[in-house]
């Protein structure tokens, strides 16, 4: 039997006459993890929705082991062997973690769901793959990064040989990355095949053995990753070479522009201290739950004041909401585009004049011509892909509704920019310039918070880390001193 799992040629898609993908060509081989590579909008995705059935082709022939096939639905490829972690998670909020692993599937006794059997499975399952989280907890309680966890464990139960993972890791931390390819590796060893979406290269060469890149939904090369180094996979994904994955022009002043004293906030923030100066860039540095969040949102006044003080420009301030916050120059990228960032609903314009529809509405007339203008600035700004400003912002790629987020923030001018997880999946060109209009941002006297769970992007960056560790400050490296280890070292 060949070790030959999936061959694909001549995959295409159109959305209402606009060519998603043109050709996709990809091939997985038993025993290894091979990386789909591209930019936003290459139609990685869609490539990967229409394998396991969750659209339908246009042309192009799928063979699963030698037999060519079409899947009507996700549950077709499932019943052949295929298995996804989708991009966009949709977990049910209201259910237990077992139930929504176990959806439509529970395990049944006398004709009543076998809840008892149907959690234990369930937690055996996630302390199998070494994931803190507990079958019984509701999914609406649980963080982003546990629900990208959950997902993981509903793909990896149903045993497939094919596992398709589009960015599994955008939403987790270092250490739950870990503890994911961990997963992946044993997956490996045990001879099946993962696809594996991610925009964050060190990643990729780290974790897959192949790589097949697309760009503007066609395929443009693949082989192994042992034989192309970072710049040439940048390069092909790009589609030209790019000199520096970033960009950083800021040169960090003397005064203080914000102040942070001892500050405590809710769930486990204690005694913080630190500045950003006028022109700075300050990494928060931390594992997942080491209080970067809560330090955010304390700051934009989504949390009650439980003590300490915050200066602006050497003013002590009171922030009580998120209109204290924007009044006095702040801005908060979350890094949960779709809970509080984005209306999926919403087209691209309303999206981006979300934020400051209080400046651009004077009168109905002139605020729509405003709100058009304004939008059509930052699209241009941000280089965002979309057909229109009056296109549903559900309809762009996942990169190019990071941009939107972004966009809407950058309208409203602030002075500080609270960044959670900017870059969530946006792909490598796109980052340089998200750098470029941080950093342009800095040199022009705002000040940047800035969290990532990409050490790179940190290292790339920022001016000074803040290491945080159980909600306290563990220690502060300055640019000079910056390594992995040495960050890694101090949050854990
Ligand atoms: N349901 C849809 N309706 C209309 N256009 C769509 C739809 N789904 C995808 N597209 C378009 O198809 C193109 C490919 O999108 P796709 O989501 O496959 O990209 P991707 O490679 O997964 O990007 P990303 O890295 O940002 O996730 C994009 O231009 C996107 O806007
Ligand atoms: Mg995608």
């Amino acid at each position: 039997m060949s070790d030959l799992l999936l061959e694909v040629e001549g995959l295409r898609k159109s959305f209402s006459g606009v060519a998603a993908l043109r050709e996709g060509r990809f091939s997985l081989r038993a025993g290894s993890v091979h990386a789909l590579c591209g930019g936003n909008g290459a139609g990685k995705s869609t490539f990967l929705s229409i394998v396991m059935g969750i659209q339908e082709r246009d042309g192009g022939t799928i063979r699963r082991r030698g037999r060519p096939v079409i899947f009507g639905s996700p549950k077709e490829a499932l019943a052949n062997g295929i298995a996804i972690v989708e991009q966009e998670l949709s977990p049910i909020p209201a259910m237990t973690v077992a139930e929504n692993i176990y959806l439509g599937r529970e395990p049944v006794r006398w004709g009543q769901i076998n809840f008892r059997a149907m959690n234990r499975a369930a937690q055996a399952l996630l302390d199998d793959l070494g994931f803190a989280i507990r079958a019984t907890d509701l999914m609406m309680d649980l963080s982003v990064a546990k629900v990208q966890l959950v997902e993981i464990a509903k793909a990896l139960s149903y045993d497939a040989e094919v596992i398709i993972m589009d960015e599994p890791s955008s939403a987790l931390g270092e250490h739950e990355a870990d503890q994911m390819f961990d997963a992946i590796r044993t997956l490996k060893e045990k001879g099946k095949g993962i696809i594996y979406v991610s925009h964050r290269l060190s990643e990729i060469f780290d974790i897959a053995d192949s790589y097949t890149v697309f760009r503007d939904g066609a395929y443009v090369g693949s082989g192994a990753l042992a034989n192309v180094t970072r710049n040439e996979l940048i390069q092909m994904v790009v589609g030209r070479p790019l000199t520096e994955e970033f960009i950083k022009e800021n040169v960090p002043g003397d005064r203080p522009l914000l102040e942070v004293c001892g500050l405590h906030a809710e769930s486990g923030v204690f005694d913080v201290t630190f500045e950003a100066r006028h022109g700075e860039i300050i990494a928060l540095y931390g594992l997942m739950g080491s209080g970067r969040t809560e330090i955010f949102e304390r700051l934009f006044g989504l949390s009650p004041d439980r003590g300490g003080e915050i200066r602006i420009d050497g003013q002590a301030v009171r922030i009580a909401s998120p209109k204290d916050a924007k009044r006095l120059g702040l801005a908060y990228v979350t890094e949960d585009r779709k809970g509080s960032g984005l209306v999926l609903t919403g087209d691209v314009r309303s999206n981006i004049c979300l934020a400051e529809l209080g400046k651009l509405s004077r009168g109905p007339a002139m605020s729509t011509r405003a709100e058009a203008r304004a939008a059509r600035d930052m699209i241009q700004m941000f280089g965002i892909k979309a057909a229109s400003d009056r296109l549903d912002v559900s309809g762009l790629s996942g990169g190019n509704q990071q941009k939107v987020v972004l966009a809407k923030w950058f309208l409203t001018e602030p002075r500080i920019l609270l960044l959670d997880e900017p870059t969530r999946g946006v792909d490598v060109g796109a980052k340089r310039e998200i750098y470029r209009i941080i950093s342009e941002f800095a040199r022009n006297g705002g000040a940047v918070l800035l969290v990532s769970s990409e050490t790179d992007e940190v290292l790339g960056m920022a001016d000074r880390v803040v290491v945080m560790r159980g909600g306290r400050v563990a220690g502060e490296v300055t640019r000079s001193d910056m390594s992995a280890e040495t960050l890694v070292h101090m949050a854990a």
